[in-house]
């Protein structure tokens, strides 16, 4: 099994990738690489990484976090895709199937999946201590504007942080007032390097 076996809207493989190897570059060992992911859903995204991370011998601290609650699930789209999805899943909750699919994809070691909202997780983490992190949480705009808020603090000078769905009006507003012009790529991952 792989990231490609897990539901989800991830589009965004190329720029895993390059970021990766970007703060990889940028923050050579024996520092430990840490990444951040908000918005976990079904573990897509979160598998590529850690297929990536796997991959790179790389220590590298990586977690992602969701609420895994379909009553704050975005919008009805994402709950009914939620409800359909654990339907024939014996039973499994849907953090307990996200761990499954992590687990059958051999990654599990390597992704720190956490349930938390995404802007309480930030004060886990000490200012300018993680090297990318990418915001794919809640995209109404008062939500991307906490989450953005709330991160950008965190991440080192020379780090990435970034996001989901800027062909959505809510995420340019947030993006623009909280940090200005960003570059775009895989279609709708904004992105700037701090
Ligand atoms: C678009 S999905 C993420 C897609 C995922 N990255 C993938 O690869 O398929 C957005 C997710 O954000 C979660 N979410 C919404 N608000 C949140 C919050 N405040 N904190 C954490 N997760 C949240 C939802 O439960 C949903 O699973």
């Amino acid at each position: 099994m792989t990231h490609n076996d897990i539901p989800g809207f991830f589009d965004w493989r190329e720029f895993y990738k390059a970021a990766f190897i970007q703060v990889c570059e940028s923050f050579p060992e024996p520092q430990t690489i840490q990444i951040v992911e908000l918005g976990t859903f079904f573990g897509k995204s979160s598998c590529f990484m850690g297929e990536i991370i796997k991959e790179s011998h790389r220590d590298v601290h990586f977690e992602t976090c969701d609420l895994f609650d379909t009553r704050f699930a975005n919008d009805e789209s994402i709950s009914n895709f939620v409800k359909f999805n654990l339907q024939n899943n014996d039973g499994n909750s849907w953090r307990g199937l996200v761990g499954r699919y992590l687990h059958d994809a051999g990654v599990l070691p390597h992704v720190l999946l956490t349930t938390a909202d995404s802007v309480h997780l930030a004060t886990s983490y000490a200012d300018e201590s993680v090297h990318l992190v990418y915001i794919d949480a809640c995209h109404e705009y008062d939500s991307v504007y906490a989450d953005i808020s709330a991160w950008l603090p965190k991440v080192k000078t020379g780090g990435i942080i970034s996001g989901h769905d800027y062909d959505r009006k809510s995420v340019q507003r947030a993006v623009a007032e909280l940090i200005g012009p960003v570059s775009v790529t895989c279609e709708r991952t904004w992105f700037k390097v701090k």
